[in-house]
This record gives structure tokens, sequence and C-alpha cells, in this order.
């Protein structure tokens, strides 16, 4: 639960260099801290408990490593294809500071917690918003960075502000939320790697929200569970026995999520496929655009549910999901990957999109 005592925290490297405020570490293994559990090394991990002491660190990163900077939460939406040259920093800030006004709260949140036990925090708490969004992997910081979205709601909807530290101005800048520039999983934080580095994020959630149902599956999953005047709380148990029965878990099989985005066509050219390929799922957007399902698009390109390259694969539940049955390479899985946007594209003309950072020695694509 935010705010209280983290054991986790102390999960790290053995016998890493403790200075105040962060904890360093030497040629680093980073597969604990990716969730496609791929194997790749680190020149130099830190493990930041502290946002004030980030100057410090990346002055540290700068005249010792070369200056190049990854800033990870849990690794649940990173593919390393190789070691990483630079330094990684891995968010371990906690904290949640708590401002309740008549029918709502605002809230800021250390980038370090983590995401699923916020939301489960703010529903206890009475707060609603959130509870479409649980058991998303992940931590608060990385949520603005791709705008995390489920079960019909983004995380942008809720968010005030962003706390950054601006590495080009090297200020500590608060962005609003028209600064961060949301879109579907994309924000300003995609289109400038590296500039700011998110240490806190500010919500506000009502007392009383109205309630997400409208995406398929949810009115019935709550018709099972008997209820017929739902709650928040209800709506989050629905949505998680709905995500663990479509969507891999992480801790039983390596995986970073979706690994493409769903892509979006203009009406015509949309229709047009529609007339082809009458079961492809699309969905019109207030832009006049369709946003059409990029598993489907997967599978319809040859890559069933449960196909598998060696040890990378497509998820069983999931066409989305690449997997890690074990010891994939992040190079084979990226290779797969590759694979599947070729195939989509020589069947569709549909150029898909990646979803997690692809993180090449120095560089991220
Ligand atoms: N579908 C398939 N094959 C599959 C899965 C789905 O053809 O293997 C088709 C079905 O027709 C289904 C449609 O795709 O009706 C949509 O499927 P789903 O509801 O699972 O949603 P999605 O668009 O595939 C998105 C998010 C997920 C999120 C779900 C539920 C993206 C890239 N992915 O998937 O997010 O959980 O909606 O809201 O937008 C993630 O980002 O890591 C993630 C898992």
């Amino acid at each position: 639960m935010p705010g209280s005592k983290r054991p986790g925290a102390l999960n790290m490297q053995a016998r890493p260099l403790d200075t105040s405020g962060y904890t360093l570490s030497l040629d680093a293994n980073l597969s604990p801290h990716n969730s496609l559990r791929v194997t790749a090394r680190a020149s130099l991990l830190a493990r930041l408990h502290d946002a004030t002491k980030l100057p410090e660190l990346l002055g540290h990163a700068a005249t010792q490593h070369g200056g190049d900077v990854l800033v990870l939460g849990e690794g649940s939406n990173v593919l390393f294809t190789a070691d990483y040259t630079g330094m990684v920093v891995l968010m371990a800030t906690r904290g949640v500071w708590v401002e309740e006004q008549d029918n709502q709260v605002s809230m800021a949140v250390a980038a370090g917690e983590r995401w699923d036990d916020f939301v489960r925090w703010t529903l206890t708490q009475g707060f609603s918003g959130l509870e479409n969004l649980i058991l998303i992997p992940g931590t608060v910081g990385a949520a603005p960075i791709q705008n995390i979205g489920a079960y019909g709601v983004e995380v942008a909807e809720f968010i005030d502000s962003v706390e950054t530290f601006d590495t080009c101005k090297q200020a500590v800048t608060i962005l609003d939320k028209t600064a961060c520039a949301f879109g579907y999983r994309d924000s300003v934080f995609k289109h400038v790697p590296g500039r700011y580095i998110v240490t806190a994020v500010r919500f506000t959630l009502p007392r009383q929200q109205s309630l997400h149902l409208e995406y398929a599956g949810i009115r019935q999953e709550l018709k099972r569970m008997g209820v017929s005047r739902p709650a928040a709380f209800h709506v989050a148990q629905a949505i998680g026995q709905l995500r663990t029965r479509k969507l891999p878990n992480p801790a039983h099989i390596a995986n970073a999520g979706s690994f493409f985005k769903n892509p979006f066509l203009n009406a015509e050219q949309a229709l047009a496929l529609k007339k082809t390929h009458p079961d492809l799922p699309m969905w019109s957007q207030a832009d006049g655009r369709y946003k059409l399902s990029a598993a489907w698009l997967v599978e319809a390109a040859g890559f069933n549910k449960g196909y598998r390259e060696g040890d990378a694969g497509i998820s069983r539940r999931h066409a989305l999901v690449l997997v890690n049955h074990g010891k994939a390479s992040g190079a084979a899985i990226w290779a797969l990957g590759q694979r599947v946007m070729e195939e989509v594209y020589k069947t569709f003309g549909i150029h898909l999109s990646t979803e997690p950072q692809v993180i090449g020695n120095r560089g991220v694509s």
C-alpha cells in the first residue's frame, strides 16, 4: 500500500555501493528488471530511493559512464535486444501525498509506487475512477508515459500534472495535462525520449465517478458475479477476472503486455478493408478514423495464439502479446516481432507499431 514500508525495496544486487538516496551496482544483471525476462546487462545500475538525489546521480552518470541513462519502473514495457552500456535507474521512490476536497481528492504519488497497489489503495479509500485500470503491471511513473489504458479508460483522464526532472534545463519541471500531450498509448514523454524523468504524478479522483461499463465483457462479468448495481470495487473485481482469463500473467510466463498498438485508419481505408475482411473488428473514433484490432490482424497474418519460434512466441491467450517461454534472447523476440509486422504489412498493407520500448545497446527505438 502506498506510504507503507516496502520490503521489496531491499531486493537489490549483491553488495551495491550505498550512497544516501541511491545504491549503485556495476555490470548488473537486468533479467530481474524486465518482465520479458531477457538476459542483458547494464554497465551501471542505480536504485533511486530519493528523487531529490537525481541531479547528483545524473552527474555521476555523465562524468563516469558517458551520460546515457535509461529509467525503469518494473521493466514491464521494455525489450532489451543487447546489453545497455549506460546507467539504468530503477525508480524506487515511495509515497503518496493526499489533499481531500469536498467530492474529490488530489494526490501526488511517487513514481516508484506500484501501479496496481495504488489502484487498490484508492478503491479502499473510497475513491473511484481507476477501477478499470486494475492489474496493469508497472509503476505509477510509467503510467503517463504510455498513457496506460484498458477496458475503455485511459489514465490521462485522471492526471492533473506530471512532476519531472527536465534533463535539458537541469531543473524540476511540472508538466500540466496539456503539456503532456496525451494520446492513445502516447504522450510527450515518448516524443522527446530521455528529456523528462518522471518523479511523481498528480491525480484528481472523484468520490463518485460514473462507471465505465461499455467495454465488451464487463456487464456480462458483473452479471456472472450476481451484481446488478455495481460499485467501483465490483467493476475492479470484474475486470480483474477478465484480465486474468484473457491475458497471460507475467508472474507465470514472461511478457510485456501488448507488443503492438492497435492501428488507426481513415474511414475510406477502413471501410474498404471491412469489405474484403468483414470479420475484422474495428471501432469508429470521434475524429472520424477507425481503430482496428491488431490482435486480429496478427492472427489473420498467420501467427496464431500459441505460435512459437524456439522460446519466443505468441501468447496462448492473446495474439497481441509476445512471450518468452524461457531462454529466448531479446534479439529473438524482436526478430519474431518484426516478422509479425512484415506479414501484417504484406497481407493488409498496415504498419503495426510496437508498444514496448525496444532498447539495443545505448539506443532506444
Ligand atoms: N482479438 C483477436 N485475437 C486475440 C485477442 C483479441 O482477434 O487474441 C480481437 C477480438 O475480436 C476482440 C478485439 O480483438 O474483440 C479486442 O480485443 P481486446 O478486448 O483484448 O482488446 P485489444 O484491443 O486487443 C487493448 C489493449 C490491452 C487491454 C485491452 C482491454 C492495446 C494495444 N491493448 O487490447 O492492453 O488490456 O484492450 O482493454 O491497446 C497492454 O497495453 O499491455 C494491454 C494488454
